[in-house]
């Protein structure tokens, strides 16, 4: 018998954010909860990302009270949340001091493993989420941003992850967000980690090219230890390889997995049906698309563009935004297409085609110019970084180092919004106030449902 692999389900988050632009209600998962616990998956990623953001401004929902209700449904099975390192589930880095308290009541609200990333793989962006994570006893997973670009090598990846296995994580993501990570290569790269490091290794990867079950199973031949699906009703697409087929695939080969198939029918099913009620959010993407070889386009980023070209009644520039998102990419030194880099560069490429090229820069891209994300992996264009510099300095140092905000400041703050909404005061409970750090302008809705 060949050595067990742990799958991990990813439905409630990126299944959720990938196909269904995160809009799926939690009350149309609490029903299937008890039967995804009884699967046996390794974890279920069912928090983080953009699900936080997505709860309060669209769904009316406590992204809090999420969270306690999915542990409670399931308590068998661990619950895993993805986290953006020093920029928690925002877009722009968060102090230490709110990134230690964040993470402190996700603990206590029921996340158990912390899949840790930052956008440009700068590990001074991670390092403290991790220790905290530790501290509070929890896993904490150290994540590589994958990506395609002439800057990053194999050995780019294989130097990155020592420095992840350096900095204590008990495990590592390879994270392939936009299906761009083929079979050969995951090969490569997974027989060289299983070598150089002694962390598990986990495989998250997307369908859209049409490559993730060969580049799953050829992880699994170089020795992965855990691999991300998604129940088949809610998989591929912008989304990732089906929980079913993958498990049919490594029984065939004699591989362990402890997952029972006829077990999943059932969940299946159920999302199939649920899946429906949320048409509008879906993609228009049908099948695969190859495009993402050559642009390294994630799907999450495609449909966010598609929706603010429809909006703008603009649906044909689509091609010419993406070719663009090419060059702002090169153009800042080759940035993983992650977030919050690949909401920049994708709303810097919308402005260069609906105007000249980088005849208005976003705050945003200046920071990022700037090092204020971090280090970029690449050389930056000498124009455009001149341009920058135009509007502030650079910075070498760790971003958050600069970051002074105080947790108890935000409680105050969020105090007087209360008192000008004219809700109760919600500033006793801390996860509200985390709430406030994070979604100042869009929590008033759920703040004045909470509060009533
Ligand atoms: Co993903």
């Amino acid at each position: 018998m060949n050595k067990k692999i742990g799958i991990t389900e990813v439905v409630l988050r990126d299944g959720n954010q990938s196909l269904l632009s995160t809009r799926l209600k939690l009350e149309d998962i609490i029903p299937i909860a008890s039967k995804l616990d009884d699967i046996g998956y390794s974890s279920i990623e069912s928090w983080g990302g953009a699900i936080f953001d997505s709860c309060v401004r669209y769904l009316d929902e406590d992204p809090w009270e999420r969270l306690r209700e999915f542990k409670k449904a399931m308590p068998k099975t661990k619950q895993q949340m993805l986290l953006r390192g020093q920029n928690l589930v925002g877009y722009k880095h968060y102090s230490d001091e709110i990134v230690s308290k964040f993470i402190e009541k996700s603990v206590l609200n029921g996340i158990d493993i912390f899949r840790i990333f930052d956008a440009l793989n700068d590990l001074r962006n991670i390092k403290h989420s991790v220790e905290i994570v530790k501290k509070n006893g929890k896993h904490a997973q150290g994540t590589i941003a994958y990506t395609i670009s002439p800057v990053h090598t194999l050995q780019t990846w294989v130097d990155l992850a020592k420095e992840i296995e350096d900095l204590d994580c008990n495990s590592l993501c390879i994270k392939d967000m936009s299906g761009i990570l083929s079979p050969e290569f995951a090969y490569n790269l997974i027989s060289k980690l299983k070598k150089e490091i002694s962390i598990p290794v986990h495989l998250h990867t997307h369908a859209t090219t049409g490559m993730s079950n060969l580049t799953n199973m050829r992880a699994v031949e170089a020795g992965v230890d855990n691999i991300d699906t998604s129940i088949s009703s809610m998989s591929m697409g912008y989304g990732h390889s089906a929980t079913e087929t993958m498990i049919y695939l490594l029984n065939e080969k004699n591989i362990d997995v402890d997952i029972n198939l006829n077990d999943l029918l059932k969940i299946s099913e159920y999302f199939k049906t649920i899946r429906d009620k949320y048409k509008e959010f879906e993609g228009s993407m049908k099948g695969v698309d190859l495009q993402m070889l050559i642009n390294q386009v994630p799907g999450g980023m495609l449909s966010n563009l598609e929706t603010q070209l429809k909006n703008l009644g603009k649906e044909e520039l689509l091609d010419d935004v993406v070719s663009e998102i090419y060059e702002v990419r090169k153009d800042v030194g080759f940035v993983p297409l992650v977030t919050p880099a690949s909401q920049i560069i994708g709303a810097q490429a919308l402005s260069n085609i609906l105007n000249e090229r980088y005849e208005t820069l976003s705050i945003e891209i200046i920071d990022l110019i700037l090092g204020y994300y971090g280090k970029l992996p690449g050389e930056i264009n000498t124009n455009l970084f001149k341009k920058a510099l135009e509007q502030k300095n650079n910075i070498t140092e760790r971003p958050a180092d600069l970051l002074k905000e105080k947790f108890e400041d935000f409680k105050e703050n969020l105090k007087q919004y209360c008192n000008k909404l004219k809700i109760k005061d919600l500033s006793n409970i801390e996860e509200n106030i985390l709430t406030f750090i994070l979604i100042p302008y869009g929590s008033e809705k759920i703040f004045k449902r909470m509060s009533s």
